[in-house]
């Protein structure tokens, strides 16, 4: 922790070039969802890319689709019609092994919705992702334990997710989305339950990630319009459609 109580946030590197790779690219994607007897469509026909380097940040009303469309684009709610193409391959014609093997290892994600395992330690949750992809106990407690530091939260390594307040949560969520050093980092709403001076300190982390040394993609869905300037790419969502795109 600072002495201020905030994050240790490193001094941003300076800017590298930006590559212009499409890391995920959604093509014609239509997905519905049956309520009752009535099927809702939900996401109707969009087309998008993500490009490495960037920070985008997916904005638009609550309802409009946006979780969704996170959940498509990782694979984990197969569209109606259309294709999500993952470096260039289709992520939904992949073996579900392979897909599983892309979320576990070159993705972290920070879910909307926290989903702990209650019984288990701050620390036991962070480390959890890393158990499928190490087998050394110290490895995989130091690895977890320099991710809950780096996000200020090495002090509730022993106490149970539950005991903290949303705000602590998120940045544990963070700290375990990171733990695999993914290439590609999501999250939903990641500043859904915080305060805005604590909405701002998470922002911080997730533009270091994205501008430090390793450059990771961060893909952002909010409908707080306060974030939309810490992005440089802004996709617009209403009513299930992308409906404008900004960068820069
Ligand atoms: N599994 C599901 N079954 C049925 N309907 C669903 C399901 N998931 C989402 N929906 C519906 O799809 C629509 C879009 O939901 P989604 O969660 O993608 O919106 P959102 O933009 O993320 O909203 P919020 O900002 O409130 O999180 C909503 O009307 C929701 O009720
Ligand atoms: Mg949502």
């Amino acid at each position: 922790m600072t002495e201020e109580g905030g994050f240790r946030i490193d001094g941003l590197l300076p800017k590298k070039k930006r590559s212009h790779n499409v890391v995920i690219k959604m093509d014609k994607i239509w997905k519905s969802f049956k309520i009752g007897s009535r099927r809702v469509k939900v996401l109707k026909n969009i087309d998008l890319s993500i490009y490495s380097g960037e920070f985008a940040i997916i904005f638009g009303p609550s309802g409009c689709g946006k979780s969704t469309l996170l959940h498509t684009m990782l694979g984990l709610e197969r569209p109606d019609k259309g294709r999500v193409f993952l470096r260039g391959k289709s992520l939904y014609r992949m073996r579900e092994d392979k897909r599983s093997y892309w979320r576990r290892e070159k993705v972290g994600m920070v879910f909307q919705q926290s989903n702990w395992i209650k019984a288990l330690t701050v620390l036991e949750n962070v480390s959890y992702p890393l158990l499928l992809v190490e087998s050394d106990k110290k490895k995989i407690r130091d690895r977890a334990l320099e991710m809950l530091k780096w996000v200020g939260m090495d002090w509730t390594a022993d106490k149970k997710p539950t005991e903290l307040s949303g705000g602590e949560q998120q940045r544990v969520a963070l700290a375990r989305a990171l733990v695999t050093d993914p290439s590609v980092i999501f999250c939903d709403e990641p500043t859904g339950n915080l305060d805005s001076k604590n909405g701002k300190n998470l922002m911080k982390i997730l533009i270091n990630l994205n501008r430090g040394e390793e450059r990771k993609v961060v893909v952002m869905v909010t409908h707080d319009g306060a974030f939309l300037p810490f992005a440089n790419r802004r996709i617009y969502m209403q009513d299930g459609k992308v409906t404008k795109e900004e960068r820069g």
